[in-house]
């Protein structure tokens, strides 16, 4: 039995989907969820759903029994980090306690210097639960994911065909933007494969690119000059506070706007090419079919 967590989201559902196009039986699959409601859809496809929630580490251990291989995706708590860090480590050591035997964690792509960088907090609650989970005694494979190319979206935000105009402070920065349904299939392909046991994989894209390639692919998709400015950091924060932008949100894209401009996540790779048996989809043609 496989169990996949965060079954509701676009990482786990996108996993389940790809199980299932691979010929793994609904039955030999099992889903983690918090509510019933939000799981509405799996039950429709016929997959086990299990109740429970990060937080509370028996009612993980109750849905984990009889699972073999668990995917763990990692927790998207909105509060504090270490949070994150206490539902990683909660789900880690309710799988131990389940039996599981392969636990796979959805991590985050580090390059050297990640302590110091913009995202520091983020990238030691990865590394405090990698090691947990390392130190378990279950085989694990650690999947450090790229950053999202759905993100790019979020940064550019929704007006660019209007103004023709793309405002982050990401510097001259790039960053190995990877499809999040490609990673899903990666942690997929891993699952109902051999030879993944205590490996830790950086699945990136082939190939980095900056906004200001980014700008160009957005100019060439909707027909009209795209410029791309990075401005000042305290002069972006009040641009988005004019526009009405929440102070969650700001906090958000300066720190990913000052991590790209550090090349936190510039980093080149095949592993993911090697584990889709093709070319992950590039930003170029990422854009094209959102915009295009
Ligand atoms: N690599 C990147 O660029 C990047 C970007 C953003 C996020 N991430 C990470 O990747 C993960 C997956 O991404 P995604 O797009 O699939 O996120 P998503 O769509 O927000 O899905 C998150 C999933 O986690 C579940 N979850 C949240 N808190 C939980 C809890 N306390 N107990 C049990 N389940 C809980 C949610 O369940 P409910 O339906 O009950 O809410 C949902 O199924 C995120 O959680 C985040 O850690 C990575």
């Amino acid at each position: 039995m496989i169990l996949i967590t965060g079954a509701t989201g676009n990482f786990g559902s996108k996993a389940i989907d790809h199980l299932l196009n691979k010929g793994v039986p609904v039955s030999g699959i099992a889903a983690l969820a918090r509510e019933g409601e939000n799981a509405t859809a799996l039950k429709e496809k016929g997959i086990s759903v299990r109740i429970g929630d990060y937080s509370n580490i028996d009612s993980m251990i109750s849905a984990f029994k009889g699972v073999d291989k668990l995917l763990l995706i990692s927790s998207s708590d909105r509060g504090a980090v270490e949070n994150r860090t206490k539902h990683h480590i909660n789900a880690i050591t309710a799988a131990k306690e389940a039996n599981v035997n392969h636990l796979v964690y959805t991590s985050f792509v580090r390059k050297s210097g990640h302590e110091h960088s913009a995202i520091a907090d983020f990238q030691n609650s990865h590394v405090e639960s990698e090691n947990f989970l390392k130190q378990s005694g279950m085989d694990y494979t650690i999947l450090q994911n790229g950053i999202y190319q759905e993100m790019i979206s979020a940064f550019v935000g929704d007006k660019v065909s209007e103004t023709g105009t793309i405002l982050f402070p990401a510097v001259e920065g790039k960053a190995s933007w990877v499809l999040r349904e490609e990673l899903a299939e990666a942690a997929g392909n891993i699952l109902i494969s051999t030879g993944h046991e205590n490996k830790t994989y950086k699945l990136t894209n082939n190939t980095s690119v900056g906004f200001s390639e980014i700008a160009k692919y957005f100019s060439a998709e909707l027909g009209k000059n795209v410029q791309y400015h990075s401005p000042d950091v305290e002069d972006f924060k009040t641009i988005l506070q004019t526009a009405g932008v929440p102070e969650m949100y700001i906090g958000m894209f300066v720190m990913w706007g000052k991590a790209v401009a550090e090349g936190m996540m510039d980093l080149e790779d095949n592993t993911l090419e090697s584990i889709l048996g093709r070319k992950p989809t590039s930003v170029k043609v990422f854009i094209s079919r959102i915009y295009g």
